[in-house]
């Protein structure tokens, strides 16, 4: 759908053309296309179109003189007067989406401006993520569309811009991250009932097979026979079977190995502990943690990161009050042996996770792990639907997963995990109780993810508030935003990158 254009934009005569215009600190705006330059100075006289970021401005050219229409529409759009960055261009994909959509729009071109203080390849990724994001809709269950509701879809866009190679890798990197991330999207789209453990097992295998990784999901026998009470405790009320999906990409031996874990709760409504009515079908988006890590898994794949090893852990399951259902005041034995005495069955998050990552790190021995999942509601009291939470036992990774964050346009916050809080979640009858007191619910929850961890370098994402109803941006629509994917992803190519360049380092100095 992306390429680059052989054509000079006046002679495009596609839906639409799009410039990326910057305000002047003084006068009208600048563009290398005189024609536009001379609408740019006739709005700007007018005081209708100054460049200002999130401002855009579309027009409908008069024919060419040798008979051809050239582009049915212009379009500018503002990026201000400020310092460029990657969000700038990323919330101008998404109002081309917009005006794509609304406009029945399905073929576009996009000028890079020649002189713009930027580079290249960054403009072309961002803008990318932007158009692909901001074009995302899931109307997969409306049997029909009212007529004024009917919608441009974009089929191609082209990119016409001095420096190929460079625009040519920065929109292949958006498009494999953006479209990976709008997966995510749809899977917590789908419907409980049409997103099940066994959907998620069934994506993993689907990835494995496309991209030759390997892939393992353990039934619930087997989790039974490991010793993983935590994800069957919480499955007992559920008639849906567990699963835990294992997804290996591997590279050399001999790279780093970081794993991935991502809860997959496909329906909590709080078990025994039931939630109350209002919002409840909120929940089925409670499986966003292990659609990111799987969706990260495909970027992966994709793009052919090197230089890496990384395994997705998703441990999946719905939990339901039931006849069996695990009660509060039951005692669960989680894979390792610790037990933990269940306060609160809604505190389930916690419990599944807490199996995928002590397997996980028994089994892989990775260098470091990073865990997704909508854990508490109380990272939204803190941190509203701005930033993710972010908790973890080693400053390194979590200063790489901040800034993987900002450069996804993701951001995070890191809140404390000093041993203090550990010690509310001292049981009378068990080592752990799966709840601390109301306050600090956010550290508590990791306070409790830590247990299992050990010594391995570990961060904590708390995506509850930026799972859905994320901040708004003209590139997440309502609904999902796909959080984390982009920054996974981001964090992968940086392990990789690293990786190459200590290696590297290496090979020199032992040559001296
Ligand atoms: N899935 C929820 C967390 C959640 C709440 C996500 C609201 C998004 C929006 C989690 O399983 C949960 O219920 N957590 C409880 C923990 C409490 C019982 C200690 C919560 O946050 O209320
Ligand atoms: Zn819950
Ligand atoms: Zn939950």
């Amino acid at each position: 759908m992306f390429k680059l254009s052989k054509i000079m934009p006046a002679e495009y005569n596609g839906d639409l053309l799009v410039h990326l215009v910057r305000q002047s600190l003084k006068g009208a705006p600048q563009c290398q296309d005189s024609s536009v330059a001379k609408i740019l100075k006739r709005t700007f006289d007018i005081g209708d179109f100054k460049g200002k970021e999130g401002e855009t401005l579309m027009y409908y050219p008069a024919p060419t003189a040798k008979g051809q229409h050239g582009p049915r529409r212009i379009l500018m759009v503002g990026l201000g007067k400020e310092e460029l960055n990657r969000e700038l261009f990323r919330e101008a994909g998404g109002q081309i989406a917009a005006v794509v959509s609304k406009h029945n729009i399905s073929k576009i071109m996009v000028v890079v401006p020649e002189e713009i203080p930027f580079a290249k390849d960054e403009l072309a990724e961002c803008l990318t993520e932007g158009l692909v994001l901001g074009s995302y809709c899931f109307e997969k269950y409306k049997t029909k569309n009212e007529p004024d509701e009917s919608h441009g879809e974009l089929k191609e866009v082209s990119f016409f811009a001095g420096d190929d190679k460079a625009v040519r890798k920065g929109m292949k990197q958006g498009e494999i991250a953006a479209r990976a991330a709008t997966i995510a999207r749809d899977m917590a789209n789908e419907p409980a009932s049409h997103w099940t453990p066994a959907h998620f097992a069934a994506y993993g295998k689907e990835l494995a097979d496309k991209f030759g990784m390997a892939c393992k999901v353990l039934s619930a026998e087997q989790m039974k026979k490991l010793g993983m009470g935590g994800i069957i405790g919480v499955n007992q009320g559920s008639d849906q079977p567990p699963k835990m999906v294992i997804l290996e990409y591997k590279t050399a031996p001999k790279a780093k190995t970081l794993l991935l874990v991502g809860k997959g709760l496909t329906f909590d409504s709080g078990g025994i502990s039931l939630k109350p009515s209002g919002g409840m079908e909120e929940m089925k988006y409670d499986m966003c943690g292990g659609a990111a890590v799987l969706a990260t898994m495909q970027a992966v794949a994709e793009a052919k990161l090197k230089g890496v090893n990384v395994v997705a852990i998703v441990p999946a399951t719905e939990n339901l009050p039931g006849p069996s259902a695990i009660k509060p005041g039951d005692l669960i034995n989680q894979y390792g042996g610790k037990t933990v005495e269940v306060i609160n069955t809604d505190a389930e998050g916690r419990l599944i996770l807490a199996d995928a990552l002590a397997y996980g790190i028994k089994k892989f021995k990775p260098d470091m792990v990073v865990d997704v999942a909508t854990l508490t509601g109380a990272v939204i009291v803190g941190l509203g639907h701005h930033r993710t939470g972010m908790l973890g036992n080693n400053d390194e990774l979590c200063d790489q997963l901040s800034a993987a964050g900002d450069h996804a346009g993701e951001l995070l916050w890191r809140l404390p995990l000093d041993k203090e809080y550990t010690k509310q979640l001292k049981s009378d009858i068990a080592d752990l109780k799966n709840v601390g007191k109301r306050d600090g619910g956010t550290i508590t929850a990791a306070a409790f993810l830590k247990e299992f961890v050990g010594d391995t370098p570990w961060a904590h994402l708390d995506i509850a508030g930026t799972a859905w109803n994320f901040t708004k941006k003209s590139y997440v629509p309502k609904g999902p935003s796909g959080i984390a994917v982009r920054t996974l992803f981001e964090l992968v190519r940086r392990v990789g990158k690293k990786q190459k360049t200590s290696a590297a380092g290496k090979v020199k100095g032992g040559g001296k």
